[in-house]
């Protein structure tokens, strides 16, 4: 129940979703929270609903972009609760958009709020930390952070980016007592995947997710929370992944994607690709019963631009049915 008594944390993106359930999780342990969005009424109204009869909480205007907002954000902690212990860099927008598809313009916003605003959170924060003797910085990353997919180019290229700017602060400051992790969530049921169409989620929660359900925002809560307190005194720079095990799951994964795009249930399992000679790369299979491996040659074309859709098409054409 305490396990934040005395501290002050600073949320970003903490309006809704895994940012509001954090303010209510670290209020519950003891601690007083600034929250800090650009969604205003709706901070406001967090606050007031976790406060009651208290004063816990105190919502701020933060647009993670901008130095000042931050440097005010930051003056909230000290002013109203005395200092700042805890900063969880959450807030994040998320696009599908894929590598040509990804305007100039789109590219500098979701540079700016998931990976700038990251940096800036962090620059503002540790020199109040150090006031403090110590530390603990969350950077809410994602398995996008971990892997790459089809479409989403700038979200992983940010999401990769905190994952290393987390590691980078963590070396720098682990002797000050501030400690740094990431965390990385898989599919969770926010407002943020909303863009996603209902089907494809469903079928990622079928097919992808080992557990076989979408993660809740409070299930992500209850890991930021083991790393801001001193449960994880030992733990600086790591990466921790809150996913269901999908991020467990390559291989089906890999199988499940060529049998979207072939249409069809594929009956054995790629184990591997590669280049037989430069250009020519060849899939392996390994059948599910009795564990052979088959070598199937697939079209002459260089193996980074190979996909498993290829795969598919080539045991079509050749029917070559081994199940
Ligand atoms: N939902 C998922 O499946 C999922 C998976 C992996 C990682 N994440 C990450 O988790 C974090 C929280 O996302 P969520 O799922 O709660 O989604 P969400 O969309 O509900 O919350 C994101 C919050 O960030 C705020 N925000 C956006 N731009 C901002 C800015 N410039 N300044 C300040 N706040 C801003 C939004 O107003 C919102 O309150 C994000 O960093 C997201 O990338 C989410």
């Amino acid at each position: 129940m305490d396990r934040l008594k005395g501290k002050v944390a600073l949320i970003s993106g903490g309006a809704r979703g895994q940012g509001a359930a954090e303010a209510r999780l670290f209020v519950n342990e003891g601690a007083k929270v600034v929250v800090g969005d650009v969604l205003d009424s709706q901070a406001t109204a967090l606050a007031r609903e976790i406060n009651g009869q208290n004063r816990n909480v105190v919502a701020v205007h933060l647009d993670v972009t901008r130095a000042d907002d931050w440097r005010s954000a930051v003056a909230v902690c000290e002013k109203e609760f005395g200092g700042l212990d805890i900063l969880i860099n959450n807030a994040g927008i998320f696009n599908t958009s894929g590598l040509e598809d990804t305007s100039e313009e789109l590219w500098d916003a979701i540079v700016n709020i998931n990976q700038k605003g990251v940096w800036l959170g962090m620059k503002e924060a540790v020199a109040a930390m150090r006031n403090r003797g110590g530390g603990a910085i969350v950077n809410i990353s994602s398995v996008a952070g971990l892997s790459g997919s089809s479409g989403s180019t700038a979200y992983h290229g940010t999401k990769g980016a905190v994952r290393l700017l987390t590691k980078a602060a963590a070396v720098q400051y682990a002797r000050t007592g501030i400690r740094v992790n990431s965390v990385h969530p898989g599919l969770i049921g926010t407002q943020m995947i909303d863009i996603i169409p209902r089907e494809q989620r469903e079928y990622y929660v079928k097919n992808v997710v080992p557990m076989g359900r979408e993660g809740t925002a409070e299930e992500v809560a209850k890991l930021v929370l083991f790393l801001s307190c001193d449960d994880s005194s030992y733990c600086t720079g790591a990466e921790f992944i809150v996913d269901g095990g999908m991020t467990a799951n390559l291989i089906s994964q890999r199988i499940r994607s060529a049998e979207r795009n072939s249409g069809r249930v594929l009956p054995g399992l790629v184990v591997e690709v590669i280049a037989m000679r430069r250009d020519l790369p060849v899939a392996h299979f390994e059948h599910p019963r009795d564990r052979q491996v088959e070598r199937l040659a697939l079209p002459a074309k260089p193996i980074d631009t190979f996909s498993q859709h290829d795969v598919a098409r080539r045991r079509d054409r050749d029917h070559l049915e081994i199940d």
